[in-house]
């Protein structure tokens, strides 16, 4: 097996795909310009400390950069993309849509022309559960259409759908897209709910509730995600759109009593309406992915949970 390009490495998914690959004995090369939009301390830490036993080249540059990319390219003779890198908050592509646009959109069209100039063997990318907007018919399916995006985020998520499929149609590269459903664990993305909970909780602030607890996500705990990915890399498709999700949505306010219990403390709730952009809820058929790549989630909510908090404390101390 040739290197695998992963971008977005020092990311959440990103390093945990790394970590899965590394374990393995494959080569990878990472990508990621580090940006601030969260602490970027801990995109450091994942690469120094969570990943810190494996040597392997990390990139300090952006997938916009299209003459850098080229390089590592050529440099290391990739011959598998995992492409996750991107800008990754539903709420903040409403603010700053230029960025999105630039990163998701462009930056992916970089990676699919070089991959088609590179004879890349197989093209893995994340695309969001967002694509599925306002759906009303759960659980979400692949085959349900997915023309009525209600952020930028996943506007430019759908795009990349398109995009590749262009690449595959042309050029006949293989292009799976991965729609991962809220995906939760150790070393996570700061800006997402559980962890500013967890954080909140402990140091007694009130914590923000948005659509007063009532909407539904179907969190995916980091390890069955990752099952996904690796799958996904081993069999290349021809063109496939997989959800990736547990399956099993839960309410926002379940989700809270859960971490409070780990926690032993009880929250203090801000009790909030639905944000702009946000959807009511998420739920993934996992049909085809269990069938076509094995898919098979096993982490409850209660223990992907106590995972998280566990390391949070050992993380923060
Ligand atoms: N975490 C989730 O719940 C979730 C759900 C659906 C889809 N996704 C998608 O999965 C992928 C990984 O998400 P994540 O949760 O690990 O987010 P993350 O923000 O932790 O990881 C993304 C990484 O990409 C890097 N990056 C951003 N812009 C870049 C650029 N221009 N050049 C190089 N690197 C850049 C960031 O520095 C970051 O390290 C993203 O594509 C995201 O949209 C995530």
């Amino acid at each position: 097996m040739g290197t695998t390009l992963v971008t977005g490495g020092a990311g959440f998914i990103g390093s945990h795909t790394s970590k899965r690959l590394l374990e393995s004995g494959e080569s990878i090369v990472c990508v990621d310009d580090f940006n601030d939009y969260y602490d970027p301390r801990i995109k450091e830490d994942r690469i120094s400390k969570f990943l810190g036993d494996y040597t392997f080249p990390v990139h300090r540059i952006s997938i916009c950069d299209f003459e850098g990319l080229k390089k590592i390219f050529k440099k290391y003779k990739i011959d598998r993309v995992c492409h996750l890198a991107a800008r990754a908050g539903v709420r903040a592509s409403i603010n700053d849509p230029f960025s999105y646009q630039e990163v998701n959109i462009q930056g992916t069209l970089n990676l699919l022309e070089l991959s088609k100039d590179n004879d890349i063997s197989n093209f893995v990318f994340a695309s969001s559960s967002s694509v599925y907007g306002g759906n009303r018919k759960v659980p979400f399916s692949e085959n349900d259409p997915v023309d009525s995006p209600v952020s930028v985020y996943a506007a430019t998520k759908k795009s990349s759908e398109l995009l590749a499929h262009v690449y595959h149609n042309l050029y006949k590269l293989n292009v799976t897209g991965l729609r991962f459903f809220t995906v939760y664990g150790p070393f996570g993305r700061p800006d997402m709910a559980y962890y500013k909970f967890t954080k909140k909780i402990l140091s007694g602030e009130p914590i923000d509730v948005y659509n007063h607890g009532k909407h539904q996500r179907d969190f995916t705990y980091i390890d069955d995600i990752i099952d996904g990915v690796i799958q996904s890399l081993e069999k290349p498709h021809d063109y496939e759109i997989f959800n990736l999700g547990n399956s099993q949505t839960v309410e926002l306010e379940y989700f809270i009593s859960v971490i409070e219990k780990e926690l032993g403390i009880e929250a203090k709730r801000n009790l909030l309406p639905l944000q702009p952009g946000d959807v009511v809820k998420t739920y993934a058929d996992i049909t085809k992915a269990n069938k076509m790549l094995g898919f098979n989630p096993k982490t409850s909510v209660e223990l992907g949970i106590k995972n998280f908090i566990n390391w949070y404390k050992d993380y923060y101390k």
